[in-house]
């Protein structure tokens, strides 16, 4: 059987332990942010709330919501590109699984996985080697750990993203 065309979309579920801190309970966490026709399947967007910026992507598993900050160095994903559920950050080339909330492909500065285990820097293929001279930076390149997806629970009523997120002081 198929959905019928005005069929709601789905929300991606994700690992509860990675729901964002500071976000309450209950219906007052949640905020209308955009209309859902503003997110139709495989695109992401950017909303932003006082110094709060949250990408919407609309993956292959539903919607899901966080921050629109890489967890490499903070780039903005929102900007990159949506393949499925992994999104490729458009800075150091990236990949992070939206459903787990952890990289599929470390940058190729390199640096920390969320478990800390150490990968070194990398080139794409047809590109001349990178030289990453010794120094700060390249000790803080190394020493950058990427961290997991924190997530905002979100839910769609009458036509709108709704998302719940942390209350402003
Ligand atoms: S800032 Fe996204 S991969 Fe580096």
């Amino acid at each position: 059987m198929t959905a019928p065309i005005d069929a709601e979309p789905r929300i991606a579920p994700f690992p509860p332990h990675l729901r964002a801190l500071g976000v309450p309970e209950g219906d007052a966490a949640f905020e209308a942010v955009l209309d859902v026709a503003e997110l139709p399947p495989g695109s992401m967007a950017r909303v932003s709330r006082d110094d709060l910026d949250v990408l919407l992507a609309h993956t292959s598993d539903g919607i899901a919501a966080t921050n629109d900050r890489c967890p490499h160095m903070s780039a903005p994903l929102s900007i990159g590109e949506l393949d499925g559920c992994v999104v490729a950050c458009p800075l150091h080339e990236g990949r992070f699984d939206l459903r787990t909330g952890d990289p599929v492909r470390m940058p190729t500065t390199g640096g920390l996985d969320p478990a800390g285990v150490y990968h070194p820097t990398w080139t794409p293929g047809g590109r001349e080697p990178k030289v990453d001279p010794p120094g700060k930076k390249a000790q803080a390149r190394a020493l950058t750990r990427i961290r997991r997806f924190r997530y905002y629970p979100v839910r769609v009523r009458a036509g709108r993203i709704e998302v719940a997120l942390p209350s402003t002081p």
